[in-house]
């Protein structure tokens, strides 16, 4: 698939007044997303869980109108939102060539998170792609009351996820589950820089209803968004030697995955994520987004790990919040040392309760 094949035509017709819903998650990555080029394109390939208990849901309302310009309202939990709405408009000129009725329409967006707001959690990724699957499923009404060929669940998805990252990279990834895919790699059959897709290869059950316990370390502002984090890989000198060790460390985890090598994915996921934390700390300006409790809370993961044997392991997305990753045998134990010796660490000892998710769902 290339850009232009999801182009959209004009439409005729016009959808009566109405509203869709769907429900998005979150995801983690385990080979990091860092550095872009053009049009929100990723520099290396990437691979994430898609989460379950983490979501967005969104409902848009639409009403036509036959005014210019573009018309909607951003309500998170029924109250108005206008610090969101610019960049949503930014999201909309992005994807008007592929969503051609996005001026035809006043829109009112609803949308609630499952997950504390300002948890430090980012809803981007979630929230892009509930409304990626909103405005497809806007698409595909059209297409029905024209008589045109029914929308293939496969191109649905895809284009889905190519809207989505164009509202925020890693929400290309929030489509589908429960292991998604995203950047172009040799290995990796019909991967896409353009679109998230699902991983091709046999997974070992050691991975089925992987749990990710999340640690909500600190619930502030970001000191660096994300964009900006991803615009400093430009000039970054090790930048090439990034991007190269990504792509090296997601050939590796192909093996890893298949055999359920628990102590190779350890080295992958943790590394992984040490290294994204790394490209911030030797970027120009140099940022740290870790916090003392972070770095406690690893330390005591290792020590656990030491002493028991378990196979808990963490990841870190660009934030302080901790992911505790560790295979559902080890439910009870790591829960228990989780509860015993990491909470402590938590502010307001907030954490959240998550596992591998199956993606988003129309509601
Ligand atoms: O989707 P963005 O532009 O917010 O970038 C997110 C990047 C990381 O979360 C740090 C890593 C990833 O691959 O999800």
């Amino acid at each position: 698939m290339s850009k232009k094949d999801f182009l959209s035509k004009l439409y005729l017709n016009t959808l009566e007044k109405g509203q869709v819903s769907w429900q998005s998650p979150s995801n983690i990555a385990l080979v990091k997303y860092w550095g872009k080029y053009g049009e929100q394109l990723p520099k290396n390939t990437s691979i994430s869980f898609t989460l379950s208990n983490c979501h967005t849901k969104t409902t848009l309302f639409y009403e036509p109108k036959t005014t210019e310009d573009y018309e909607f309202e951003v309500y998170l939990d029924g109250k108005r939102e206008e610090g969101f709405e610019p960049k949503i408009l930014k999201f909309f000129d992005r994807i008007e060539k592929f969503i051609r009725f996005l001026k035809d329409y006043r829109f009112r967006l609803e949308t609630t998170n499952s997950f504390p707001h300002s948890s430090g959690i980012a809803s981007s990724a979630s929230g892009m792609s509930a409304l990626a699957l909103c405005l497809m499923e806007m698409e595909l009404r059209l297409r029905s009351a024209t008589f045109e060929n029914e929308l293939t669940k496969e191109f649905f998805n895809q284009k889905a996820s190519f809207l989505a990252r164009l509202g925020s990279g890693s929400a290309c990834r929030s489509i589908e589950g429960p292991l998604i895919v995203w950047g172009e790699l040799p290995e990796i059959p019909n991967s896409s820089n353009l679109y998230g897709t699902k991983y091709p290869f046999e997974v070992h059950p050691n991975f089925e209803n992987y749990q990710d316990t999340i640690l909500l370390v600190d619930k502030g502002e970001k000191q660096v968004s994300s964009t900006v984090g991803h615009n400093l890989m430009h000039e970054h000198p090790f930048a090439e030697e990034r991007f190269a060790q990504a792509n090296a460390n997601m050939k590796k985890l192909i093996p890893v995955l298949k055999e359920g090598n628990l102590d190779a994915f350890i080295k992958i996921v943790e590394s992984e994520a040490l290294s994204l934390h790394a490209m911030m700390m030797t970027s120009m300006p140099y940022f740290i987004l870790m916090k003392p409790n972070t770095l406690e809370i690893i330390n005591r993961i290792w020590s656990f790990r030491k002493e028991t044997g378990s196979k808990v392991c963490f990841t870190l997305d660009a934030g302080a919040n901790v992911h505790v990753l560790y295979p559902e045998s080890e439910k009870a134990q790591v829960y228990d040392f989780i509860k015993k010796e990491l909470v402590a660490y938590c502010q307001n000892s907030q954490y959240i309760c998550d596992q591998i998710g199956k993606g988003a769902k129309k509601l």
